[in-house]
């Protein structure tokens, strides 16, 4: 079962998966994008698939999902949906940073707390293994001005996620937090910010997708890509300021860039 399948790394979760004959359960808001998806693994891959269009926001959806697959035993959960929020904090609107604390920290919290159940009751039944991926974020691994919650939000899910990996393990559970750097997904696209201008090489999502799955069963959490890899080790050695007056700088550059580059276009159209 994958959230957030109708896009970015879910998506390509999904395509890795059916390569490996896998049967999906794809869940998401825009249904269309997870029909299309669904037709095409299932033509090029022979595996089955349910398609699931859900707000993971909405009271009780992680319930309202598990009870919509409950004669399926999910051997393998991908929380991959997600969304951020950026901006000063003090400006954003407080519904907009509360929903995202739904998608990114509640729903992923409760569908393994669901499925992790299940997970080990399959255990208990026999049955070896199974896994669960929660995918955080590079960003998980300091303060990030101007993405504060986001980065809040993801740094929840890499904690959850190294507990639940050394938890769950007596229950054949193996548990993965996948922290991407910036990756060329819709999500990366949206920023309102000059990505470009950051010390940073975006990655395919389908290379994401692929170092999550090798990466299951060996290593509690993994961050993709080897120059997200050396900031978030060389995070240890430097005291937690500094990468956080780092990002502030960094990120408050390429908004200036942004926000400079969107003035220019809007008095162009006026001229024009
Ligand atoms: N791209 C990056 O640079 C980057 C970096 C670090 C971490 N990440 C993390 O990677 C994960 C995947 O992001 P992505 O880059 O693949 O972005 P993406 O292409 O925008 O995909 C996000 C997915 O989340 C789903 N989603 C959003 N709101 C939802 C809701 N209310 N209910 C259910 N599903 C919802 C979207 O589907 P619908 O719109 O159809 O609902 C979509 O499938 C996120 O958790 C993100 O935080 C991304």
């Amino acid at each position: 079962m994958i959230t957030g399948a109708s896009s970015g790394i879910g998506k390509e979760m999904a395509r890795a998966l059916a390569a490996q004959k896998f049967d999906l359960i794809l869940v998401a808001r825009n249904e269309n994008a997870l029909e299309k998806l669904s037709r095409e693994v299932m033509s090029q891959h022979a595996v089955q698939t349910r398609v699931i269009a859900l707000d993971l926001v909405q009271d009780d959806a992680p319930k309202t999902l598990h009870a919509q697959v409950s004669d399926i035993d999910v051997g393998l959960l991908v929380a991959s949906a997600g969304i951020d929020e950026m901006g000063p904090f003090l400006e954003k609107d407080y519904a907009d940073l509360r929903r995202m604390i739904r998608l990114n920290v509640d729903a992923p919290t409760e569908l393994a707390h669901l499925f992790g159940s299940n997970m080990a009751a399959q255990r208990r039944r026999g049955k070896k293994r199974t896994g669960m991926i929660l995918v955080s974020s590079l960003f998980a691994y300091q303060g990030i001005p101007n993405f504060a919650v986001y980065a809040a939000t993801k740094a929840y899910v890499l904690t959850l996620g190294e507990a639940l990996t050394a938890e769950m393990k007596k229950n054949g559970v193996d548990v993965l937090t996948l922290s991407p750097g910036l990756t060329a997904t819709p999500f990366a696209e949206g920023l309102e910010m000059n990505a470009a201008l950051l010390p940073m090489i975006p990655q395919s999502p389908r290379r994401v997708a692929r170092v999550g799955l090798r990466n299951l069963g060996r290593k509690m959490s993994v961050v993709s890509g080897l120059l997200n890899k050396f900031y978030a080790w060389e995070n240890r050695l430097i005291p937690r300021s500094w990468p956080v007056h780092l990002f502030s700088f960094l990120i408050g550059n390429a908004m200036k860039s942004y926000q400079r580059s969107e003035e220019k276009a809007k008095a162009n159209k006026a001229r024009a």
